[in-house]
């Protein structure tokens, strides 16, 4: 296995992933605020849309060295190079290819690739990838499937997101093969 340029140790030193997609450029500060705030030192801004990648490059500036600035949506090699640039400290993509397995493995930065079903989980493991999103978690069968991917996965850990709450997320972070969750409810009840 490779180790996805030391994947693990983010998601080990970040339990709680904060996703948000920002539509207002206002939002960007009072978040990353709120987050800090509440002793949050991670973010993952996915780039749905030029807000959002204007965000990444804000808060790298100004907060930089006070939080993990992350990226989610990475879809292709244009979004790993803008990653690059940015200098982000993760990648997050909610499905993979072995294309985007390549650019990620090449930009050295840590990278989360995504699966939600047994076949997507072995086409990672030939891909040497063995930590893995779990996307989207609840439509694809929440903790129950977890459970299944545990008996027949057993090096395999996931960071569940996709429908996680916060009347749900400790039953997930319970589950030996579950090493952190994310999710945007942490923003939408700051
Ligand atoms: C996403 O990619 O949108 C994230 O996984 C967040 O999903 P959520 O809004 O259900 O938490």
């Amino acid at each position: 296995m490779n180790n996805q340029n030391n994947i693990r140790s983010v998601l080990n030193n970040h339990k709680i992933i904060p996703v948000v997609t920002f539509t207002n450029k206002e939002d960007i500060q009072p978040i990353v605020e709120s987050l800090l705030d509440q002793q949050i030192k991670c973010i993952e801004v996915t780039l749905r849309n030029s807000i959002s990648r204007d965000a990444v490059e804000v808060i790298k500036n100004i907060y930089g060295d006070k939080i993990a600035v992350g990226v989610g949506t990475v879809l292709n090699k244009s979004d790993v190079l803008f990653s690059q640039e940015n200098n982000v400290d993760f990648m997050v993509s909610p499905g993979a290819t072995k294309n985007l397995i390549n650019e990620f493995e090449n930009s050295k930065i840590p990278y989360l690739p995504g699966v939600s079903t047994v076949n997507n989980v072995m086409e990672l493991l030939e891909m040497d990838c063995n930590t893995l999103k779990f996307f989207p978690a609840l439509l694809s069968g929440g903790v129950n499937m977890l459970k299944q991917f545990n008996n027949l996965f057993k090096d395999v850990k996931f960071c569940p997101t996709g429908g996680i709450n916060e009347f749900n997320y400790n039953e997930f972070l319970s589950l030996p093969n579950v090493v952190s969750v994310g999710g945007s409810w942490v923003i939408k009840n700051k």
